[in-house]
């Protein structure tokens, strides 16, 4: 199984800063990405495109929406349709980050259903999950960790599972705080997730990537992709400078 080494980059970088930290991260990497190691970038919208472009030569690179709405086409004023996407070259979509239910609000359900109609209509999906400092506070990580998945994969069969579905467990007290969870922390949560994929779906579940997501760095990346049930990392911060991220991807 390869490693999935995915960048979100947020709402951060126009089109053309996007294509070009696109070009130089690939030609940084072209002669070096290891076999076990498959590559997505997340860009904004608009850079969808110009990314799949600049990496259109790149083996082993793959570009992905950041988010996408449950239905082909329709009077979804701003939204964008998992077909959109594809036109653009996307081969995946996030669903359920974290700022976008603790920011946008988006509830429990409305990522279930994201995620079902994204993976019917043809694209493979990463859904994030991830504990508030609070819900782990109050002990409630395995309650908050088996809602959000039992919700998110509500709609996701067992002929998806693995190659339409990885899972991103991303605690939120982690994220963009320099803050990055330790490994106790991180085996706990991912055995506790592939607990849960493979009660869900059985050995495919064991087949299923997740990958940890909050404060990767260069400097800690090899320790966790390292880790028992780490599949790959999803990066913020440090996958916006190509020479940072191409560290983390080949670490
Ligand atoms: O989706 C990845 C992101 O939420 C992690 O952000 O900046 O902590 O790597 P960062």
């Amino acid at each position: 199984m390869k490693k999935l080494m995915a960048a979100n980059w947020k709402m951060y970088k126009t089109a053309g800063e996007a294509r070009t930290t696109a070009a130089s991260l690939a030609a940084l990497t072209a002669d070096s990405l290891p076999d076990d190691r498959e590559v997505v970038l997340f860009p904004q919208f608009t850079a969808l495109s110009p990314v799949a472009d600049a990496l259109r030569h790149a083996a082993g690179y793959s570009v992905g929406g950041q988010d996408v709405y449950p239905a082909a086409e329709g009077a979804y004023t701003g939204e964008i349709s998992p077909g959109m996407l594809m036109d653009c070259g996307c081969a995946r979509v996030l669903t359920g980050h974290s700022e976008r239910r603790h920011i946008i609000g988006e509830s429990d359900e409305l990522v279930g259903a994201k995620t079902a109609f994204s993976i019917n209509a043809g694209l493979k999906v990463v859904l994030c999950i991830g504990e508030t400092i609070e819900e782990r506070e109050a002990g409630r990580l395995g309650e908050v960790l088996e809602r959000q998945l039992a919700t998110g994969l509500a709609g996701v069969k067992g002929d998806a599972v693995p190659d339409a579905i990885a899972v991103a467990y991303e605690p939120v007290w982690a994220i963009g705080t320099g803050k990055v969870a330790g490994p106790p922390e991180i085996v706990e949560a991912h055995a506790l997730v592939r607990q849960l994929l493979v009660a869900r779906y059985g050995q495919p579940g064991n087949a299923v990537r997740i990958l940890y997501g909050g404060s990767v760095k260069p400097e800690n990346a090899r320790e966790i992709i390292a880790l028992d049930n780490v599949d790959g990392v999803l990066v913020g911060g440090a996958s916006l400078q190509a020479d940072s991220f191409s560290r983390i991807i080949l670490a």
